[in-house]
């Protein structure tokens, strides 16, 4: 029961847990496949790259030349600013001094009174809501005269007392005769400004020294700075924006042609070799383009030579096999005569007649593979396609084979699936191929047994050919496909092979989109391996039998 309960409440959670697990996955995965395709475009693109540092560069300049410009322009605005504040200030406080020196007033009362019209007639700025100086009248510090007069400020209580330092008031207060500047902020409406503070001395009759400091706000300053800094930014985008696009516009020019003579390049390399570039101008483009041209030019020359010389060769090869043929037969008929009446000659004589025999089957037999060959050189090699059971190929190839099999003392052993092995092929040339690889194996086997395994899988056929005989040595693999080659070329004469056998037999191979691989091991053994696609014209991924014992 308890489980029936927890089970329904436990279920949605894990979903929806694992759901967002997916989903943070599936975001990383774009994440780094995003990633890695940008890695890609900035290898593989000369021009993105060239945009960017250059764009970079541009952005790194303009940075520091706005900002020294805008730090001067600053520190400009704000001496000329200052420079304007003393003067005027000068100005006032003589104004304000010359009041005083001609008042006559003389009680506390009167004083006050005489200040505070000196304050709005004089000192006060235009502009009583937004004003462009403030002034505070406050008594100099170290004044001990009895009269003491009130503190003002002008406009009233727009601005805090308390930004005048008490270093500035003592500073004014020490040096009457000069004037003390100080820079500071001050809160205009909750908003900080910077601020110059002017101070100086007026002599009040009767009253002693009262200090006069004008406090005039940077306002118009900063937000000169603030309309200049933003046209800088607007100003340096643009301008870095400008080289982006300048830069792409040059390295197009560059990378477009050497962009074509990669594409003519991949052209000729897969033997297009009529390709060639536009040439136009004289400028470096039109010179790499001519060089590329005659080095293309040169090549076709000489691919064309070797062409025509390999063609010559190969139809030597193919008229001598010709001509060869007709004295042949005629050969084989008196040497046939002369065998078979040896009985009748002495022993020695009896003896060069079967000499003369073999070695007549062996040069028949070269003669066909040589004819065979000029056939592949050619091009004149056509495939026969069948649909075939290659286990009834196989166990023909072995039952043929079996006679030499005996003499050598080799037995040859069939391994082949339940189910047919079928697939599209010329069953002449496979059968040729099979029956090569099958004698190889007991020629070089040295009596061992010889295995035929048999597999079919993943849209292929294979046949694998094992001996346990001399087996091949690092790097003979690949050699056993070159014509004429042979490991032993003394052994030739018991074996009896022409040395032409592997090469042909790759052709046929090839000639159906397949493999032949050959493994071995020195004294180990060898495996011949032939891999057929099932259906003509598909492509080979794998084969479905392994090449090597150690492989799976
Ligand atoms: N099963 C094998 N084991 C060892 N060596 C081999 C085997 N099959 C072929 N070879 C080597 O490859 C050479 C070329 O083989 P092939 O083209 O069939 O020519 P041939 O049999 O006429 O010599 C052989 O001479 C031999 O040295
Ligand atoms: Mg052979």
């Amino acid at each position: 029961m308890a489980g029936s309960v927890g089970l329904p409440a436990r279920v949605p959670r894990v979903g929806w847990m694992r759901s967002f697990r997916h989903g943070v996955l599936r975001a990383r995965d774009r994440l780094r496949e995003a990633a890695s395709h940008v890695r890609r475009r900035w290898r593989q693109s000369l021009q993105l790259r060239v945009v960017t540092t250059t764009m970079l560069l541009g952005l790194a300049v303009v940075s520091v030349l706005g900002g020294g410009l805008h730090s001067q322009i600053a520190s400009g605005l704000e001496r000329d600013r200052i420079d304007e504040s003393e003067t005027e200030a000068l100005n006032l406080t003589s104004q304000a001094q010359s009041y005083w020196d001609a008042t006559t007033s003389t009680s506390v009362g009167e004083l006050n009174q005489t200040a505070s019209d000196i304050m709005s007639s004089i000192l006060a700025a235009p502009g009583v809501e937004d004003p462009s100086r403030y002034v505070v009248m406050s008594r100099t510090p170290g004044n001990d005269s009895d009269i003491l007069l009130v503190e003002l400020v002008s406009p009233k209580n727009l601005v805090d007392t308390s930004v005048i330092s008490d270093e500035l008031q003592e500073a004014v207060a020490a040096d009457p005769g000069r004037q003390q500047v100080q820079q500071t902020a001050i809160t205009v409406e909750g908003k900080e400004v910077p601020a110059v503070i002017v101070g100086s001395v007026v002599q009040v009759p009767n009253a002693g020294p009262y200090s006069l400091f004008f406090i005039y706000p940077m306002e118009q300053e900063v937000a000169t700075m603030d309309l200049i800094g933003n046209s800088f930014l607007v100003a340096g985008v643009i301008l870095t924006l400008l080289v982006g696009g300048v830069a792409w516009v040059v390295t197009r020019q560059v990378v477009a042609p050497v962009r074509r003579a990669s594409e003519v390049a991949q052209r000729l390399s897969a033997g297009r070799l009529n390709e060639r570039m536009p040439a136009r101008g004289e400028d470096d483009l039109a010179l790499l383009a001519t060089s590329f041209n005659g080095m293309a030019d040169s090549l076709q020359h000489q691919i064309r030579q070797l062409e025509g010389l390999s063609a010559v060769q190969q139809r030597f090869v193919s008229d001598v096999s010709h001509e060869l043929r007709t004295p042949l037969t005629t050969i084989r008929m008196a040497v046939d005569v002369i065998h078979d009446s040896r009985q009748r000659f002495d022993p020695a004589t009896a003896r060069s007649a079967e000499l003369l025999a073999g070695e007549l089957d062996r040069f028949e037999a070269l003669l066909a593979d040589l004819l065979e060959i000029s056939r592949f050189d050619a091009g004149a090699a056509a495939l026969d396609v069948e649909t075939v059971d290659l286990r009834a190929t196989v166990q023909q190839v072995v039952d043929a084979a079996r006679p030499l099999a005996e003499r050598r003392g080799s037995v040859v052993t069939v391994h082949a699936p339940e189910l047919a092995v079928t697939a599209d092929v010329d069953e002449r040339r496979v059968e040729r191929i099979l029956r090569n690889l099958v004698v190889n194996a007991i020629e070089h086997g040295e009596g061992g047994p010889v295995d035929v395994y048999l597999g079919v899988g993943g849209g292929a056929v294979g046949v694998v050919v094992e001996d346990q005989g001399v087996g091949l040595r690092p790097g003979e693999a690949a050699n056993v496909f070159t014509r004429f080659w042979r490991a032993d070329p003394a052994r030739a004469r018991t074996t009896g092979g022409t040395g032409l056998g592997l090469s042909i037999s790759l052709e046929d191979a090839r000639l159906h989109n397949g493999w032949l691989q050959a493994w071995g091991e020195p004294g180990k053994g060898s495996r011949f391996r032939l891999t057929l696609p099932q259906h003509s014209g598909t492509t080979l991924h794998g084969s479905p039998v392994p090449l090597s014992p150690t492989e799976t």
